[in-house]
């Protein structure tokens, strides 16, 4: 099966099994917006309990809080968004399909690196043991001839970004030959600037309303509050404020499923620290956040940093962390040094002082920020992807969604052999003894067989199975999702065993441990 395929086959399994639908999917559905189904919601706010846990529990110098959507306009005006928040476009006159000017030039260097990748595999089959990578990458003519077009074009396109040169991004998009996946020509049009942000209107349009605008970030609701929470929570520098909200950003090319939406929600944390320390909390919090990801167990050679060729108007060093989805290596969430420029630049436009009296230093300073920003949807898809499988057993296929327990849906699902005996009556009181803790499924429909598939494709990590003997000796079966394998124990056992392997404990100790 291709990488395409199995994505398509995740996207059909996340409709099917109620994580995700298209929005106002009976009028045809909204681009780029999506609905979070029964499943789907239970992942998505464990994975905001992972997420939000982590920072202000495992840190004791982080606090959080929850703004609102709308904010005063002028906010947008002091973080840059009014006038820098913009995306490179183009169209394509023939088939009048419109995309982002530097995802096209990316799309064209990662063809260049498959290429590479190929010769290389090529090279490994035909040399052995004996094959030596790094020479061959040097040596081999028309990889290195690849090699060095790829370069050029990146470093091309990176200074172009730097300096707004849209005539230099269509020179590069026309010298690489970059053809429209729909038409298949290269009739473009001018590269063009293209404001993200969202407007609506506040008041009545008779009280003369004023424009306002959807947040595309949920850090500056952070930046605004700095005082209130520094002074209110007494909070002493280092320390940091996280916050998970909704934010909108009119994407010009939504693809790939909830990768890139329209509405969607962020994972901030914004740190406090003294100018000139940023660069040691720039690489901690990178750290920090990788071992986050890390916990999950989805293999480690699934990640790596990139580091962002285009620093964003706010930031002084920035990388990705990028996660390797079906359809390769993309970002999932960033990691920015912002200096003092938000916080700067409120002070400016709002006319209070924004700055912190260090009582270490006697010094008063506006504070730099180093963030952290993931996207949760993003997130949910690096899940679902990671955890997606198809496995043939001796009788049957089955799919199966190997989420790490902590973040299942369903922690458990108790199964009455039998509608009648009394089993149905027990499998209540199990259900009872658990339903305080953890979302649980009661299921008696169909054959054990068909109740154990369904739980397995919404990644129910334990069946609990209650029989004629559990009726004689308060026993059931325990069945694990992964290895199928069986055990018996008490119900008395039951919550201490389920507790202990869907908590977020078994995680957490291998964040601090790492
Ligand atoms: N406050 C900094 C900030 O917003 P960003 O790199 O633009 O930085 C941070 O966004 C994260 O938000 C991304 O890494 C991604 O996970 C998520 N994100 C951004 N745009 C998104 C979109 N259109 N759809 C889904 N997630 C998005």
């Amino acid at each position: 099966m291709t990488q395409e395929e199995l994505f398509k086959k995740l996207v059909a399994h996340s409709k099917e099994y109620g994580f995700i639908f298209p929005s106002s999917e009976i009028y045809d559905g909204l681009s780029a917006v999506y609905d979070y189904g029964q499943m789907g919601v239970e992942l998505k706010n464990n994975i905001k309990k992972y997420w939000w846990d982590s920072m202000v529990k495992l840190n004791d110098n982080i606090v959080g809080i929850d703004a609102a959507i709308f904010m005063h306009p002028r906010t947008w005006e002091a973080s840059g968004h009014v006038g820098a928040f913009n995306d490179p476009l183009i169209d394509n006159k023939d088939s009048k399909k419109r995309y982002r000017a530097d995802v096209l030039i990316e799309d064209w260097l990662a063809k260049q690196d498959e290429k590479i990748a190929k010769e290389v595999e090529k090279a490994r089959k035909r040399f052995g043991e004996s094959f030596d990578e790094a020479m061959f990458l040097e040596t081999n003519p028309r990889v290195a001839e690849t090699r060095k077009k790829r370069d050029q074009v990146h470093e091309r396109m990176a200074k172009a970004l730097n300096d707004n040169d849209f005539d230099e991004i269509k020179r590069i998009i026309e010298d690489c030959e970059i053809v429209c996946p729909i038409s298949g020509t290269r009739n473009w049009t001018e590269v063009r600037q293209f404001n993200l942000m969202f407007e609506t209107k506040i008041g009545s349009v008779a009280d003369g309303a004023n424009t306002i605008y959807l947040r595309p970030e949920t850090a500056q609701g952070i930046f605004v509050n700095f005082l209130n929470v520094q002074k209110t929570g007494r909070m002493k520098i280092p320390f940091g404020i996280a916050q998970i909200g909704k934010a909108f950003r009119n994407e010009i090319v939504a693809r790939q499923f909830i990768f890139r939406m329209r509405e969607f929600e962020q994972m901030e944390m914004q740190f406090f620290i003294r100018p000139g320390d940023e660069m040691r909390w720039y690489e901690h919090w990178k750290a920090f956040r990788m071992s986050w990801h890390k916990a999950l167990g989805f293999g480690e050679n699934h990640y790596r940093f990139h580091d962002h060729d285009k620093l964003a108007h706010y930031a002084n060093a920035a990388t990705d962390i990028e996660y390797e989805f079906p359809f390769g290596f993309k970002e999932v969430e960033g990691v920015h040094s912002r200096t003092d420029f938000d916080l700067g630049n409120h002070q400016k436009f709002s006319g209070r002082k924004i700055q912190y009296f260090d009582p270490e230093t006697g010094e008063s300073y506006v504070p730099y920020v180093v963030e952290t920003s993931i996207g949760v949807d993003r997130m949910v898809l690096q899940v679902l992807s990671a955890s997606y499988t198809e496995e043939k057993l001796e009788k049957e296929d089955r799919v199966v969604m190997k989420f790490p327990p902590a973040l299942a849906p369903v922690k458990a699902a108790v199964l009455p052999l039998v509608k009648k005996d009394g089993l149905p009556e027990l499998a209540h009181e199990v259900f009872d003894a658990l339903k305080f803790d953890h979302v649980c499924q009661y299921d008696e429909k169909d054959s054990i067989g068909k109740r154990y598939r369904r739980q397995d494709a919404i990644g129910t990590p334990f069946c609990i199975t209650v029989d004629h003997q559990s009726r004689e000796d308060r026993t059931v079966t325990v069945r694990h999702r992964d290895t199928m394998a069986q055990e018996r124990v008490t119900i008395d056992e039951l919550p201490r065993l389920i507790d202990e392997e869907v908590s977020f404990r078994k995680l957490f100790r291998q964040i601090v441990n790492r």
